[in-house]
């Protein structure tokens, strides 16, 4: 790739995800815990051209790693994402996301008198379906507004 075509800088050690579904880098950042006052150093690539997706996001985060839970999360909204990790500016791990069977942590569950959102110490969990996810404690359904349900707590 010429320097004319590099519009995020490469790093030195952490986490790229790449492949990220055209205008999902902010839900990522938001499944990261990433806002203005995280301190993380972040780079974001919005509707940068693809050739395999014709369009796609990029989110590189300095220093870090992603938790088991987070990648499940991520693919819910971004599918077709790819970890790469990051040390000494190499590559030295790349996997693509895989659509788990429950999800733990990250979302919250919309139904207010969930014993997950209730002043109690149980973590969210959600059951996986083919077109959406299911809240293993009471059953509420989310299906299109996942993203809404992220815990920015
Ligand atoms: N990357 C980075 N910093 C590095 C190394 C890689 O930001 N020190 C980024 C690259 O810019 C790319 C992604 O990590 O967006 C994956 O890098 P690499 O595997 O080298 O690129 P490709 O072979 O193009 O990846 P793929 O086949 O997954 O599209
Ligand atoms: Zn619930």
């Amino acid at each position: 790739m010429s320097d004319r075509e590099l519009r995020v800088s490469k790093i030195r050690d952490g986490t790229v995800i790449d492949h990220i579904t055209a205008g999902q880098a902010l839900n990522v950042l938001a499944i990261l815990g990433i806002d203005a006052d995280s301190g993380d150093a972040v780079s974001v690539g919005m509707r940068v051209p693809s050739d395999r997706l014709g369009s796609k996001d990029i989110v590189k985060v300095e220093g870090r790693e992603l938790s088991q839970d987070e990648v499940d999360v991520l693919s819910l909204i971004a599918p077709a994402a790819t970890i790469n990790i990051v040390q000494e500016f190499d590559v030295v791990k790349k996997h693509r996301v895989e659509r788990p069977e429950e999800v733990v942590g990250v979302l919250s569950c919309p139904n207010r008198h969930c014993i997950t959102t209730e002043d109690e110490p149980v973590e969210s969990r959600f059951d996986v379906l083919d077109d959406g996810i299911r809240c293993t404690y009471c059953d509420t359904i989310v299906r299109d507004a996942i993203a809404e349900q992220i815990d920015v707590a």
